[in-house]
């Protein structure tokens, strides 16, 4: 039996609920609310790789510049020039107006020339949407857009293409051996964990975090909801954000108490 190699996070309390780090090569959707801290958690998994793990990391935003990704680095004491000068981080912005159908191969190109072992996309959301749109007509087949009585339907082309897009993107990313966290950007109350509605299908393993309403205060929590070949925690664990970065509580700890006292779900409860 071959033993599964971990590719761990580093933060506080996560390694322990997939049984000690993402299983090295997945595809790990990270998914949540506006607020959630999808980004610092990932941001805190590509500087740990490279800082405690030493494995190249690569952190693309199309969301935040440069400089937004450093700001908030600082706070946290994370050094991310000192990671990148070592060769072992690589932090990149791509403004959204420019993402067109050369963005994702050009991510997959350098993955490849870098050795990349841990990739972070902020967010497969944006990207997704955007990148199809330029994609070459002729790779779409009219036999799936023209139903035998004829119609055309453009917005389920645009559907197609999205999901067709997904479909690729995760194909290739499989075929690389790297660990990817993919972010999704669902809406509060969401009850699907990505706009296209796949991704949770194809991933391995799904992450997802919640900032919502307790008992008059707003709280963050994360759940690992799935996670391929891995024995996972099933318990919703309340995240908090340190003066290091995030922390993830377990349920009898004092952060963790707390969370269940104004969610009602009290170690008693959850026991019964
Ligand atoms: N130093 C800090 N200490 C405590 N909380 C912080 C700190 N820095 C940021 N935050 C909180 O973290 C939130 C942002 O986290 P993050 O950017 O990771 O969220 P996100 O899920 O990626 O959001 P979005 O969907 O908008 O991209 C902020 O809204 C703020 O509430
Ligand atoms: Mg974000």
């Amino acid at each position: 039996m071959t033993v599964m190699k971990k590719s761990k996070t580093g933060i506080p309390g996560f390694d322990k609920l997939v049984q000690g780090g993402f299983p090295t090569g997945a595809n790990i959707l990270l998914c949540g609310t506006p607020g959630s801290a999808k980004s610092i958690f990932s941001l805190q998994y590509a500087y740990n790789g490279a800082m405690m793990y030493g494995e190249k990391s690569m952190y693309v935003s199309f969301e935040q510049s440069k400089d937004s990704i450093e700001r908030q680095a600082v706070q946290f004491g994370w050094n991310l020039a000192a990671a990148e000068k070592k060769g072992l981080l690589h932090v990149k912005n791509v403004p959204v107006k420019k993402i067109d159908h050369t963005t994702f191969p050009k991510i997959i190109e350098y993955v490849k020339q870098h050795k990349i072992k841990r990739l972070v996309i902020d967010s497969l959301s944006t990207l997704s949407i955007n990148a199809p749109m330029y994609a070459a007509i002729n790779e779409l087949f009219l036999k799936d857009l023209i139903m035998p009585d004829n119609i055309y339907a453009p917005s389920l082309s645009g559907d197609y293409m999205l999901k067709r897009f997904i479909y690729m993107l995760i194909g290739e990313l499989q075929d690389l051996n790297v660990t990817c966290l993919l972010i999704s950007e669902i809406e509060q109350g969401s009850e699907a964990y990505s706009r296209d509605t796949v991704s949770e299908f194809l991933c391995d393993g799904i992450v997802q975090m919640t900032f919502e309403s307790m008992g008059g205060k707003y709280s963050r929590s994360l759940l690992v909801r799935k996670m391929r070949h891995v024995k996972n925690d099933e318990d919703i664990h309340p995240v908090e954000i340190g003066k290091k970065g995030l922390v993830v509580h377990g349920l009898s700890d004092s952060g963790g108490e707390l969370h269940a006292e104004r969610t009602g779900k009290t170690k008693k409860s959850r026991e019964a």
